[in-house]
Parts: structure tokens; sequence; C-alpha cells
């Protein structure tokens, strides 16, 4: 199956209205798939009493439900799009950092004075606009995967788009380029202080660099102490963050400033330089994805963000470059394309013209009161708490990259997922529930399904590894596992996954005023949706890797960034759980990497 790539199919929205919409899949079909899915994380006992339970559902109210999703998806682009965003993100009420938010981690920089960091960051905005650009011309190729053009809504939300805080729910707002007024600003948090820059000239030209870069030193110069840490309150507790945007917006001009924020085009982050992190045994790398996750801590860059805005780049004087983004609009596809694009712009000698016309920055002073302080300060420590849990390890493995996997007729993704299973198993002793995004942009509105990475001839291979030491054994069991993996993948991406519609199944009984039913109720349902393992690929062409955190207190975050001759990768894992260790997994997935190679000896030269 080919990766995501470049197809010339003419203008972005071309084919959108001819994608097909997101299936329900066949109960039955979906029924058989979870029992498969649970049988390599349950014991015989569990997995009797649930197959019992799901027989119980397919012979009551499986069908009925089933029909009634059916219904609820008659007319609808997509019967899912709504669904998830409430769900998966703006229900959700721990903070989205960390928890949802991902980081990117860009190639570091060396700078030498604040002048080059100032014209570096320039430099990156004007890229960020110049992609802008192609988006709202609309000029963008069409995105395929598997021959299939795919969905390139996610492109139009990305850009002046901002979730804000609510009390139950959030909201999320855009300010597409094709609706009156569109934003013309980006945001520039510099210690603390926020302040809004018109990047376009009254001659609708964008700024170049050079202007940029002299609003950017104006703005500098003026934001030469530190201001009220405002902005860590988006690091916190959602209906924490809500009750205090509810009282700022009655301060001062507060409401005129979060609407800036919120309709900016981006918000860019001029770090300060800084020491104390929160992991001070940490490289290079891992710092610079600890500084891109989450800011590394309240004394160091945590309070200089704004963790609502779907964008925020992250320019550091001590040279580490990279973003955060809010999840909710997009996933990462997209925004590693976007990066991809301003990597190359950052190396190409574009140079542009002047535009005229332009106006000058406008500071955005937050009034606060004594709740606020108190709010700030609890936000405060609770970032720090939670940050200094987060550990994180960032790695570029050498061994290989995709090109080995083609050589061997075996996908790359499949493969690395495949030695991450046998990771798994060596540093736990056991499989586990694991998530990895497939992607369901063929359709409409198409956002994703899970592969569930973790299959019989996964665990086979894991057992097969310990207990052989037949080389063509262990061969065959993995290229079992790698098949098993594809054929899941390729249901998933058809929109044949099962945990959307499970999940379909439990919030249509929900709105009908139905019970929940016994199958979501049973207690494997619960450790199968207990992702040990979240994973994700996220390809970029440039040597850049995302990072997220582990989605359950004993679990593990892995993301790669698989390239032609290496694999770059972040894992994540808690420290408060003696179960895991970052570190460890690192070390057995680039054991178990290797491991694989040597069962194709004839590639070795690869
Ligand atoms: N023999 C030789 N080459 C093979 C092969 C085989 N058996 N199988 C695959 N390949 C090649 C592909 O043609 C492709 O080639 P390219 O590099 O020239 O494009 C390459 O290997 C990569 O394919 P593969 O590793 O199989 O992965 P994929 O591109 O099909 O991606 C997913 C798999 C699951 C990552 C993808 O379908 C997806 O859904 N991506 C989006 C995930 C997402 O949204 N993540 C973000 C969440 S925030």
């Amino acid at each position: 199956m080919p990766a995501l790539q470049r197809a010339s199919k003419g203008r972005m929205f071309s084919i959108q209205a001819d994608l097909p919409r997101l299936p329900v899949p066949p109960l039955q079909q979906t029924l058989d798939k979870y029992l498969k899915t649970i049988s390599p994380i349950t014991t015989p006992e569990q997995y009797q009493k649930t197959a019992e339970i799901v027989g119980r559902f397919a012979e009551n109210e499986g069908p009925e439900l089933h029909e009634l999703l059916e219904k609820h998806a008659e007319g609808k682009d997509s019967w899912l799009a709504d669904w998830w965003l409430n769900t998966a993100y703006l229900d959700y009420r721990a903070p989205n950092v960390i928890n949802s938010n991902p980081g990117m981690v860009m190639p570091t920089q060396r700078f030498n004075s604040d002048e080059e960091w100032l014209a570096y960051a320039a430099r990156l905005i004007r890229a960020g606009i110049d992609y802008k650009q192609q988006i709202d011309n609309e000029n963008l190729e069409v995105e395929v995967l598997a021959g299939q053009p795919l969905c390139m809504i996610q492109y139009y939300k990305i850009f002046s788009t901002c979730r804000i805080p609510d009390l139950k729910r959030d909201r999320l707002v855009c300010y597409p380029p094709n609706k009156p007024n569109a934003p013309r600003h980006i945001v520039i948090i510099h210690n603390n202080q926020f302040f809004s820059l018109d990047v376009y000239g009254t001659d609708g030209r964008p700024l170049n660099e050079k202007q940029i870069h002299k609003l950017l030193s104006k703005l500098v110069s003026k934001s030469q102490t530190v201001g009220p840490p405002v902005g860590v309150l988006t690091t916190g507790n959602r209906n924490s963050w809500a009750t205090s945007h509810k009282r700022l917006a009655k301060l001062g001009n507060n409401a005129s400033h979060f609407d800036k924020i919120e309709k900016s085009i981006f918000v860019v982050c001029l770090d300060k330089p800084y020491s104390g992190t929160q992991d001070p045994g940490a490289d290079e790398f891992t710092l610079s994805a600890r500084q891109m996750l989450y800011g590394d801590g309240s004394h160091a860059c945590s309070t200089n963000r704004w963790f609502d805005k779907t964008l925020q780049f992250i320019v550091g004087r001590n040279g580490n470059i990279g973003i955060n983004y809010e999840h909710s609009p997009a996933e990462g596809p997209p925004v590693a394309s976007l990066l991809d694009h301003m990597c190359n712009y950052l190396a190409s000698e574009k140079e542009n013209e002047a535009a005229r016309g332009t106006t000058d920055i406008e500071q955005l002073e937050f009034k606060i009161d004594k709740t606020i302080e108190a709010a700030m300060e609890t936000a405060k420590t609770e970032i720090d708490l939670f940050g200094a849990d987060v550990q994180l390890t960032g790695h570029i493995f050498d061994g290989f990259g995709k090109n080995f996997a083609k050589s061997i007729k075996q996908s790359p993704d499949a493969l690395i997922q495949v030695a991450m299973q046998l990771a798994y198993y060596r540093d736990q002793g056991h499989p586990c529930a694991t998530y990895e995004s497939a992607s369901t942009r063929m359709f409409q509105l198409g956002r994703t399904d899970t592969i569930r990475s973790c299959t019989p001839a996964s665990l086979a291979f894991c057992q097969t590894m310990h207990d052989s030491s037949d080389r063509a054994v262990q061969a065959k069991a993995f290229v079992d596992a790698v098949h098993a993996h594809r054929e899941y993948t390729a249901a998933a991406v058809a929109g044949q996954g099962i945990d959307r519609h499970l999940l379909g199944l439990k919030l249509i009984a929900i709105e009908n005023g139905m019970n929940v039913p016994d199958l979501h109720m049973d207690p494997t349902y619960s450790k199968a949706f207990h992702f040990n393992l979240s994973t994700s690929q996220v390809p970029c062409k440039n040597p850049i890797v995302l990072c997220f955190g582990p989605v359950v207190p004993d679990g593990y975050g892995f993301c790669y960034n698989p390239r032609s001759n290496e694999i770059i990768f972040v894992v994540s894992a808690f420290k408060n759980c003696d179960k895991t260790d970052s570190q460890n997994l690192t070390n057995r997935l680039c054991e178990s990497l290797m491991d694989i190679k040597a069962l194709f000896p004839t590639s070795a030269k690869l």
C-alpha cells in the first residue's frame, strides 16, 4: 500500500464532493473481529465470558442499535465526525497539554545572537504564511493513500483555529479564508507577553522576512520583563480553565485579547533561554521534545504558551524549534506537511518583495485580579507536577529504515509495529491492547480508526522469538504477523475498523435513551480500550518527529517517522508508574528491530 503521497489531481477540493461517505461496517463482522482482537489479551475464561456477552448482544439489542446507527448516518456527510470531535476532544475535561496536544520537533538550530534568532523566527513565520497562501488559493495537491484521494478539509482547519474552554464541553472556532474578514494577523508570545502582528500589508501582500524581523525586534525589546503567566491557564483542567476564562473575559480589554488570539492565523512562542529542565539527564533531542510537548515546566517555557491554539510555533533562543498543536481539528499529517514545507522554505534562497502599508505591533495586555493570580499559581504547580512525571526518550534508530523493509518485500509500517509488539513483550512479559492511528480520510470528513496492532499472529511471533532459536521458524512467524497487521490496516483505512463502530453503537444507545449494552460494560471491553501502547506513524521528508504522552497511567506513547535509512521516534511513559520506562522500551525496540533484520541475512548489506 503506498504512503501518503502527492498526486497531481488538480486543485485541492476538486474531488471533495465525490468522496464516499464513511460506511457503517456490518455488525457481525465487527463482533467477530472484536473477539479476535481480544484473544491475545484475555485469559481463556475471560474470553469465554466475553464471547457469551457478544453472542447475546448479536441476538438482542445489537441489530436494533445497528439499524438506528444506519438511520443516523442517512443524509450526513459523516455519521461520526461531530460525535468524534466531542467525545475524543471537546468533552474531555483533563488538560489538553501532554494528554492530547502533540509536540513536533524540528531540526535544532544554533543562534549566535538574538538577531540570528529573530531572523530565523521571521523566516519561519514567512514560511508558514507561504504555505497558508497555497491553502487559501486551494493550490495544494490532493493527497492519496492506497491509490485513493483523501479528504482535504483538515488543511482548511489548521490556520486561524482555536479551542475555547467551556464548562462540560469546549468549543472549536475556525475562521477559514473563504469567509469574509479572514484574519490577517498572528500572535507572538515573548516573556509571557502577548502581541498581535499583522502579517499582510494594505496591498494584500504578506510582509517579507525583513519587515517581520523588524517588528519582532521591536516587540522583544518592549517585553524584556516577564509578564503575568496568563498562558499557563491553558495547561489546566478544562473546567478550571473555563472558570478562569469566564472571569478574565469580564476584566479590562481581555475579551478582545481572547478574540485576537482565537482568530490569529497562528501563535509563535519566542522562548527565552532557560536552565532548570525537568529532566537534567536528557540529551538535546529529548530536551527539545520536552520543550515542544509542554514547555518543560513553569520555570522554563510552559507559561509562554497558548495550548488551545491549533498551531503554536516554538522558536527557542536555545535553538530548539518545533510546534505544539491542539489536536481537535486535525491529525498529524497535515501539520507534518506544513512543517515539511516550512523546512524546505527555510533551507531555500527564496526572497520576497516587501509589502506596502504595514501596521505596527499591538500589545495585548491582560488585566488580572487576585483570583486569577491564584489560578495561575495553581496551574503552575499542576503543570510542574504533571510535566515532572513525564519521561520522554527521543531516539534516531540508524540500523535501517524503510528501504530495508521494502527490500524484504514487507511493509515498513507493519515491520515497525511488529517490532514494537516484540519490544513490549520483552519489556513487560505479555502483550497489551495497542492503538495505531489509521487515516479514514478516504471518506468525507474522515479522521481515524484504530489499527489494533496486537493480533494473534503478533503474539505468536513474540512467543516464537522467545521459545525458538530456529531462524526460519522465526522469520515465518514474523511474516505472518506483518501480513495480519497489513490486513487490519487495509480494513481500517477502508472504514472497516471496529473501534469507531463500537463507539457508534454505544452512543446511539445513549441518544435513544437505551441502556449502555453489556458488551460495553464488560471488564474485557475496558481492557481492550486500555491502550498500554498508543502509537502513530507521522511521516515527514525532513528529520521531524511528533511526540505525545501515554494515554493511560501505565502505558507508553510511541510516535515515529520512518525515513529511507533511519527511524526517528519518541517514546513516552510516566515516571510514577514503576512498570514502565521509556528508555527501556527504546532499548528493547532497537534490539527487536535488529533481531528482525537478522532474520533476513541476505539483506544484511542494506
Ligand atoms: N513491499 C515493498 N514495499 C512496500 C510494501 C511491500 N510489501 N508494503 C508497503 N511498501 C511501501 C509502500 O509502497 C510505501 O512506499 P513509498 O515510501 O514509496 O511511498 C512505503 O512502503 C510505506 O508503506 P507502509 O509502511 O506500508 O505504510 P503506509 O504508507 O501504507 O502507512 C499507515 C500506513 C497506517 C501509517 C497509513 O495508512 C495511515 O493511516 N496514516 C495516517 C496515520 C495518522 O493519521 N497518524 C496521525 C495521528 S495524529
